[in-house]
Formats: structure tokens, sequence, C-alpha cells
């Protein structure tokens, strides 16, 4: 019922009012399109998602469009962060059995993908949890892609510890340590033990180092810990690392006072990227104040770098119009040219949310405070500010803070501008005409527009944020991991009726998993001249090389190819001593299956553990 009065509500408002203004209009706005995005939202997840037909129970497709561009896949990060949305309401919402659920099938469905081999890896040595997306219905996806993409790991430990505090908090801690905490060990694992290797980021297009990939590692670990100890285990390298990565997030911030989002890579770009604002959201917790080591929403670095962030789209035709210190859309950084680069809807509520989030924490503390590196910031906003302490209650503090919220409802209503006239929010809107474009219905846009409307109105459960107290920066930063353990998680039915008020204990403490398992990693090379358009994949008769079925061959990387040496290769860790046969084929890009002449080629990997070794040669014709 809810639903289609939001509908008919919308139809009206938009024929009224091209940008509505005003507090009400906004509230009427953020009610009426949160019924929509939920239900948008629940339609895109597996099994009976009335947009996910195929997808498997759990699983969340990035978007229904199977063509131009095709995002009929579950990813790794689009899902964690859906499903973190889907839980924070929960917890902040009456008790809904049928989400719970949904968020159980979530866990479960996880638990079997993080065995899913694929072509960044296995669970053995947990390489293939870095892979960014599968079929929807959790088969591997080995086409070209960017792998490994680091933040998923750590984003769905974050999603799914916030389930565990759901169950200890009402009642189920013995639910949390037995069925969710296997799934998140293995993410924090693989966090403390890949996080300082370069992988590909969010946007899934850049090699390097990434601010949001880094601070999601950093939460996830210190949360791990905290977790941990709730559930009577431990996490040693969560304890050990989080500190490290902390340190090296400094190295994000530059001289001229913002974050600059990609490090690490030759990329040619100023590094103003929506990448930090959703780095910023992503870790806020109303308790650490305006800490800026952690670059919280409110914090002088942070607000300096939404303003940078946020002007460099103001070159755009839509956004032309609009004077400094107002609402624009925002993208994901000036020089995209992913369908031409426009503003995204997920990353224009993004900069909403950061400052919902600042006008909290103020409230809370009873004060805000101006610094020489949040002073453009706020000059944009209300002339004639200073860099001093401005306290609640006073004219001054007003102005302010209702300064900063008329320029966040702006970011809402320029959402609303540009939606289509359902409510359904695509992935971008075109930056000449307002358009609608790129995929419909995006799943992660819906969870966007969630988390913005529980930040304006303030909503989140008892269980929100995730470090009580302003972390320590350790004075010398040391690049420190630590090698994992990965074990399957094979504990997959939760208990029926987990209604809050449960009377679970914790019987006995667990052991942390230590690694039992020796492998021997193997460089796959062949020589082998190609056309553009042109793959190259491995199949043997293991299980790192897809038991034989030509459909689950592992893909080459041409990345090290030239005319000279026309070099394709894979790497994957095998258990030592395997033995096994294995070949080559060809893929044209019409699809067309090229194999190798025979006889199959032969290799037997190293039994020592750690060892390493290389097999291949030239196209056998
Ligand atoms: C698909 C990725 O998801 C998107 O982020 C990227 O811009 C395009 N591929 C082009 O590389
Ligand atoms: C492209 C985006 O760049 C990436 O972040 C996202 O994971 C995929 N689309 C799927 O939504």
């Amino acid at each position: 019922m809810r639903a289609t009065t939001a509908v008919a509500f919308f139809l009206g408002a938009l024929q009224a009012t091209a940008i509505p203004t005003g507090l009400t209009s906004v509230d009427d706005y953020i009610e009426a399109e949160s019924a929509i995005a939920l239900e948008q939202l629940l339609c895109n997840i597996g099994a009976d998602g009335c947009n996910a037909a195929g997808a498997a129970a759990g699983y969340v497709i990035a978007s229904p469009s199977t063509a131009d561009p095709d995002y009929f896949f579950t990813w790794t990060r689009d899902s964690a962060l859906v499903f973190k949305t889907l839980t924070e309401y929960f917890a902040s919402h009456d008790y809904d059995p049928a989400l719970q659920k949904k968020i159980e099938e979530y866990i479960i469905s996880q638990a079997k993908l993080q065995a899913v081999s694929n072509p960044s890896g296995g669970l053995l040595d947990g390489s293939g949890l870095g892979e960014a997306k599968f079929h929807a219905d959790a088969t591997q996806f080995t086409g070209a892609w960017g792998r490994p993409q680091h933040d998923g790991p750590p984003l769905r430990a974050i999603a799914g510890m916030s389930y565990a505090k759901w169950l200890i908090a009402n009642g189920y801690p013995a639910t949390a340590q037995e069925i969710v905490w296997p799934v998140v060990r293995n993410d924090l694992a693989y966090t403390a033990q890949y996080w300082n290797e370069t992988g590909f980021d969010l946007w899934e297009e850049v090699k390097g180092a990434s601010f949001f990939t880094t601070i999601a590692q950093y939460r996830a670990l210190v949360e791990g810990s905290e977790v941990a100890a709730a559930l009577k285990t431990t996490c040693k390298a969560c304890d050990e690392i989080a500190p490290q990565i902390l340190c090296f997030l400094q190295s994000y911030w530059n001289e001229d006072g913002y974050i600059v989002s990609n490090i690490e890579t030759n990329v040619d770009r100023t590094g103003k990227d929506g990448n930090s604002i959703l780095g910023s959201i992503h870790s806020y917790d109303p308790r650490l104040g305006c800490d800026a080591h952690t670059f919280q929403p409110c914090s002088d670095k942070a607000l300096a770098n939404h303003k940078a962030v946020v002007d460099t789209f103001r070159e755009w035709p839509i956004n032309a119009a609009a004077p400094a210190g107002t609402a624009v859309g925002v993208g994901r950084y000036i020089e995209d040219i992913y369908y031409e680069g426009n503003p995204w809807y997920l990353i224009t509520l993004a900069s909403a949310e950061q400052l919902y989030d600042a006008l909290n924490v103020w409230e809370a503390q009873g004060s805000l405070t101006v610094t020489p590196t949040s002073l453009p910031f706020f000059t944009d906003l209300v002339e004639g500010v200073k860099v001093q302490e401005y306290k609640a209650g006073t004219a001054d503090y007003e102005a302010i803070t209702s300064a900063v919220g008329t320029y966040a409802d702006g970011f809402v209503n320029v959402v609303s501008t540009y939606m289509q006239s359902n409510g359904s929010l695509a992935e971008q809107f075109d930056k000449a005409t307002g358009k609608p474009l790129s995929a419909r219905d995006l799943t992660w846009s819906y969870a966007s527009f969630l988390t913005a409307a529980a930040a304006r109105n303030n909503v989140r459960s008892p269980d929100f944020g995730w470090l009580a107290k302003k972390p320590k920066v350790p004075c010398h930063c040391k690049a420190t991991t630590a090698n994992g353990a990965y074990v399957e998680a094979t504990k997959t039915t939760f208990p029926p009726s987990q209604t809050p008020g449960g009377d679970e204990t914790i019987t006995s403490s667990i052991p942390e998993p230590t690694s039992t398992v020796c492998l021997s990693r193997v460089t796959f090379n062949v020589l082998i001249e190609t056309v553009w358009g042109d793959s190259i994949v491995v199949v043997g008769d293991i299980e790192e090389l897809g038991n034989g079925d030509i459909s689950q061959a592992k893909p080459l990387s041409a990345d090290n190819y030239t005319a000279e040496n026309p070099l394709w290769s894979f790497k994957v860790a095998v258990p030592a001593g395997a033995s096994f046969k294995y070949h080559f084929v060809k893929v044209k890009e019409d699809g067309t299956i090229i194999e190798e002449a025979g006889p199959e080629r032969e290799y037997e990997a190293s039994d020592e553990c750690n060892s390493t070794g290389e097999t291949g040669g030239a196209w056998q014709n």
C-alpha cells in the first residue's frame, strides 16, 4: 500500500516542481523514495527477487540489466554494501523476519561463494576471495576483468559482522560464533594477508592502492578484533595489522588539501574522486567525533576533500548554473570516460550523506570547529566564517549548520530531479540532459538512498559504529602482513525463528584455525601471437584449473605481452606436490575455441611448502 501511495506522490511532486525546495518536500521525498528504494533493492536479490530470476538465494545482482551494460552478475563489493545497508535497516526498525531470512541467505551464499575457485585463485591460500564478480548462479566468471579487487573481502566482513552484532545483542551469540564468524574470519584473514599488495580500485580500472579499499580494510580489522572478543575467540592478525593500515591510510592526503584516491599507480589524474567520499561515509562512527586520521565525515580533511571533489564536477552542463556551495550531480572523477563520464546517483547521495553525518556529530558534541583546512568548505556556504569553534545555541552555529543542512538536502534534490519519474534509480544520469543512463535499477543506488535517508533522520541501530575511541597512528609505518588460514564455512543452516530476546550462551571459546595447507605457486606461461579480441585460457585436471571443464578454464593475462615476446600468463596456488595434466586454449572474440595440439602437457608441483614453479612454453600447433 505504501509503495502505491509513494508513486502517486512522486508523479505529483515532479509535475509541480522540478527542484523541490524547503524541508517539508525533502522530508516527503525521502519517505516516499525510501519505500521504493527498499522494494526495488529487494527485487535484485535471488532467489525470489522480482528482477532477479536466475540468481541463487542470497545473491545480489548489481542490476537487472543484461546488455549495455551487462550487470546481471553478483559483485562482492556491491553485495556487501547492500547487505550492510539491509542489516543496518533491519537492526534499526521493528523486527522483520522476512528481512532476517534474506540476511541469513546472504551469509550462507557467501560461505559457498568463498569456496568457488576462480581466476583470482581459490580458498587454499585465500587468493580467490579477491575475485570481484561471479555469475548470478554463483559460478565463476572467467572473462577478462580487473583482478584482484581487495575491497570485497573487508566489506563482506563488515556486512557479516553487522549481523553478528545484532545476534549478540539479541541473545544469539552462539549462532554468531558458529555460523557467521567462520565466513567473516576468512575475509579478515585475506585482508591481513593481502592488504599491502596492489589491486584494482572500486571502479575496477586502476591497479595500485585505493583510499576506499584501504579505509575499508582498516575498519574491517578493527571491528574484527572487537567482534572476535565478543564471540570468545581472537583475531590476532587484526590486532597486529590494523595499526599499520591506519598508518598507510595517512599517505592518501596531499599538500593541496584533498585525498588522492588512487596512489601507487601511474594514471594521469588529479586523484579527486568520489572514492574518497564513499570511504569516509562507510567508516563513519559518531563516537569518533571529527577525527581526521580516520577521515570522519565532519573532520576538516574530509570536508575539504568534499569541496575539492564536488567542485571538479561544476563544469558539467547540468551543474553549470549552480553557484558555489550549492549541490550538483557528482560523478566518479572528472577524467572518467565510462559512458563519457556522468554524475552517479550513488555518489551524489554519498555527498549528501557525508554532510548529514557531520551534522549529527556536531549536534551530539554541541559544537563545530572550523580549521584552516576546512575554512574554504565553510566559506562557500556562509559568508564571514572564521577559523574558530562555534558553540551550539549561538546564532552563528545555527546559521552554519542550517546552511550545511540545506547543502546536503540539495544533493538529494538533484537525485529527485533526475531520477526516473517512477522513482527508479539507474547508475548514472547524463551530464548534459540529466536523463538516466547505463545500468537501470542499480542495487547500490537504492542502498545509497537508504543510508543517506538513515543519516538524515539520524536513525541508526545501537550497534552502529566500529571504533569506540580515536586510534593512535604509529610513528613509523611498517608493511607487515600475516599469512592466514582459510577454512570453508560449512555450517550453513540458521536455527529457525531467532526473534529478539534469545537466550543462547557461548559454551566454549574457539581457537583460531592454523594453516595446515602446504602450497606451491605455479605460473603458467605460453608464447602465442594473438590479435585484439583473442583470449588465452588454461584448463587442466585439477580443481584449480577447472577440473577438465573448458567452461571453467582460467584466463591468462597479457599484461607482459609484447611483439617480441608474446607472453600470456596465469599464476595459481596448488597443493604442494600436485601433479596434473593441462593444455592452453585460444578463445576468439566470436567465441570460437581453438585447443592446443596434443599431447597434454604434464606438470608436478614442488612438494615444498611456499615454493614457486613455472610451466608452459611455446603454443603447440
Ligand atoms: C566495467 C567497470 O565496472 C567500470 O567501472 C569500468 O569503468 C568499465 N568496465 C570500463 O573499464
Ligand atoms: C561499475 C562500478 O564501477 C563498480 O564499482 C561496480 O561494482 C559495478 N559497476 C557493478 O555495479
